[in-house]
């Protein structure tokens, strides 16, 4: 069903309730991909949906007006679970204009190869609808080159498109109406920040001070994925602690193990971050996906790396959670490997290599024993554990 965001706009998205794998991300509580409809004498469709949802967002549509009398379509981002459904939307409606930036004309144009009646808008640009005025803005990286946000200036609603979006299928559609919400919420909110805009907190703080000076005010935020907030506060103030890069007393130690050696070192790392009072997790690479280790990472001050030395490298699980970790580009963090080995004993240092690529405050050479460690290198790690925890997260 439609559903009422503010007199004469609705949401017409669709809800995807058994996706579990967004490139990669391991989508555990499925996800929406939210399109929203104006109905004004320019009756305007924001955004569209991944391919195979559009009878269900055309069949929304249906419910307040035949789809064909749609005349405007604002494209807010070209990624296919937004732009998927354009081909076969436009196609049936036939609109009179297609909105998007600059880069989303070039990006659409490279995806689709289609002669659609484009205009192209930028920061500040405005459209009238008839009794509302939309205003854009550019907010490129955010998540792609191509993405901008489309502001309803009379209902002070921002079409955030990813921005503040989370991978949540629910019935509900409004913050308000989720019973658990924030809490549960915020995790969901937490681990998309994390895995599509943490390389990008840079970019956002400057869009909270674009959005500042041109003094705009927002009553509702309605992302293109899961909630539409009518409390926008608690997503904001996150936003802005994550962008910032603010993390808290926490550490990590991630790990794999071939025969339990690096895992009984990770244990003992562990135990002596919890005598220095720290909150502390550790994670098995092959029990955790990496996708929601990455979400812990996002607030943590101290990453120990752990990796058995194999064929003279980093155990293939490290590998790829290093690559992965290195493409998100974390800040503010403090960072050590530690691992064992036969007769070589590569993995630590190339490790720590691979973190100071990353430009993470490397704090130890790397602590390393041979086949299985012994007590006293297992007190040794324990009280490694609790020195970089008192040191490196101020306790
Ligand atoms: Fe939800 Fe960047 O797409």
């Amino acid at each position: 069903m439609a559903v009422e965001l503010v007199p004469k706009v609705y949401w017409v998205g669709a809800v995807d309730w058994t996706l579990r794998d967004f490139h990669g991300y391991l989508t555990e509580a499925g996800t929406t991909y939210n399109a929203y409809l104006i109905l004004d004498e320019h009756i305007t469709l924001i955004d569209t949906v991944k391919k195979e949802f559009v009878p269900e967002m055309l069949a929304r549509v249906a419910e307040l007006v035949d789809p064909e009398k749609i005349s405007y379509i604002v494209s807010n981002h070209v990624e296919m679970d937004h732009s998927g459904g354009l081909p076969e939307t436009i196609a049936r409606v036939r609109p009179e204009k297609v909105f998007c930036s600059p880069m989303g004309k070039a990006g659409l144009s490279r995806h689709y190869k289609k002669d659609w009646p484009f205009v192209e808008v930028k920061t500040g640009s405005e459209v009238s609808t008839g009794r509302y005025t939309l205003a854009f803005l550019e907010t490129p990286m955010l998540h792609w080159p191509d993405s901008m946000m489309t502001y309803l200036k009379e209902e002070k609603l921002l079409f955030s498109s990813d921005a503040f979006g989370a991978h949540l299928a629910s019935s509900e559609r409004f913050d308000d109406q989720l019973p658990d919400y924030p809490p549960d919420y915020l995790h969901q909110l937490k681990k998309y920040y994390a895995n599509i805009l943490m390389p990008f907190g840079t970019l956002i703080t400057q869009l909270f001070e674009k959005v500042a000076k041109l003094g705009l005010e927002f009553n509702i935020i309605a992302p293109d994925h899961g909630l539409i907030y009518r409390r926008p506060a608690p997503v904001l103030e996150a936003y802005q602690r994550w962008a910032a890069g603010t993390v808290e007393k926490k550490a990590l130690v991630i790990f794999d193990t071939m025969w339990h050696s690096t895992e009984m070192l990770a244990e003992a790392l562990t135990q002596g971050l919890m005598d220095a009072g720290v909150e502390a997790q550790m994670h098995h690479l092959r029990r955790s996906h990496y996708s929601d280790i990455i979400t812990e990472v996002l607030e943590a001050g101290l990453l120990l790396l752990g990796s058995p030395t194999l064929n003279n490298g980093i155990f293939p699980s490290m590998g790829e959670f290093l690559t992965y970790l290195k493409g998100l580009r974390p800040r503010n963090k403090a960072a050590a490997a530690f691992g064992s080995y036969g007769w070589s004993g590569e993995a630590v240092k190339l490790i720590n290599q691979e973190l100071q690529a990353m430009k993470l405050k490397v704090v130890h050479e790397g602590f390393q024993c041979k086949y299985i460690p012994d007590p006293e290198e297992l007190a040794a790690a324990r009280a490694l554990g609790e020195k970089l925890a008192r040191e490196q997260l101020r306790t």
